[in-house]
């Protein structure tokens, strides 16, 4: 862990490791806040305006007033990329309801706590997983970014334990989304994944690959996928911030595609690089 990075706290930047939080801190005690996960490719916060949106929409389910403007997230976040050597990294921002005496009931007075942080972005983008399926148990408001993540922890611990990477959860016997990740599945050449809906995040890699994938006239349907369709998959793969557009291999001990990337997926993979280094040769 690289505590020496610069971190944001309430209006201050820091060393992360100088960063302190009170344990009376709603965040801290109850989970009570919202978060965003932005890459940041050769020092450009990627989609940022969807990603504050995102936020925005966390913040008004939570009925937490956004702290800052857009015009200050964007300095935020455009301070704490050059404080960090700019380059590609991976952006952190979370809002939690701040530190009031433990109660359930909301505190009187506001005071969210802001805090951002930045380490480089994961190696493992687009590298190829296996998964294994689990029963969806969080809870029925999962289109919030919430920081209380129990449910998902322990999903992807069980992936983990198993020997993968992710739990891909079905709500009902129906496809909902990776325990931190959306799913897409392919069936004779046309791309499946689930719709937007309270059971899955909106995730911002989600619809950038929908954006490509229509932009290129492959074949995409925003639908309900049951556990059949899953199992039946010609290829799987999820989308997220940090993994991108990674393959699922193996599901459930059994291989997907013969065990190698799919040609669909290997195709969105190479339009999402394109689409990065028309970034990149443009900042
Ligand atoms: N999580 N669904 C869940 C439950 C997630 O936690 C994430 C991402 C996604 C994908 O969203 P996006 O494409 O906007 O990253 C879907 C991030 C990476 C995290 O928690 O760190």
């Amino acid at each position: 862990m690289n505590t020496s990075s610069t971190a944001y706290i309430n209006g201050k930047f820091l060393p992360l490791s100088e960063v302190t939080i009170s344990p009376l801190d709603r965040g801290f005690i109850f989970g009570d806040g919202v978060y965003e996960a932005i890459p940041v490719y050769a020092g450009l916060a990627f989609r940022l305006d969807s990603h504050l949106q995102r936020l925005e929409n966390s913040l008004i389910a939570i009925r937490l007033d956004n702290p800052c403007s857009n015009e200050q997230w964007r300095d935020i976040v455009n301070q704490l990329i050059e404080k960090n050597q700019s380059g590609d990294q991976s952006l952190y921002i979370q809002v939690t309801r701040g530190v009031a005496e433990r109660d359930h009931a909301f505190p009187a007075t506001k005071s969210a706590t802001v805090f951002a942080m930045s380490k480089p972005l994961p190696a493992y983008q687009q590298e190829p997983i296996k998964a294994i399926t689990r029963k969806d148990i969080r809870w029925q408001w999962c289109h919030i970014k919430s920081t209380a993540l129990l449910g998902n922890l322990l999903l992807r611990q069980e992936a983990i334990d198993a020997g993968c990477q992710e739990s891909i959860l079905l709500r009902d016997g129906i496809l909902t989304e990776g325990a931190a990740s959306n799913v897409f599945i392919v069936k004779n050449n046309k791309i499946f994944t689930p719709e937007k809906n309270n059971n899955i995040l909106p995730g911002i890699t989600r619809d950038i690959t929908i954006e490509l994938a229509k932009e290129n006239n492959i074949d995409i349907t925003e639908t309900k996928i049951n556990e059949q369709e899953l199992l039946n998959a010609d290829e799987i793969w999820v989308t997220s911030a940090t993994k991108e557009i990674a393959p699922v291999i193996e599901l459930n001990g059994k291989p997907i595609n013969g065990g190698e990337t799919g040609p669909i997926c290997q195709t969105l993979q190479n339009l999402f690089n394109q689409f990065k280094q028309t970034l990149r040769d443009h900042s």
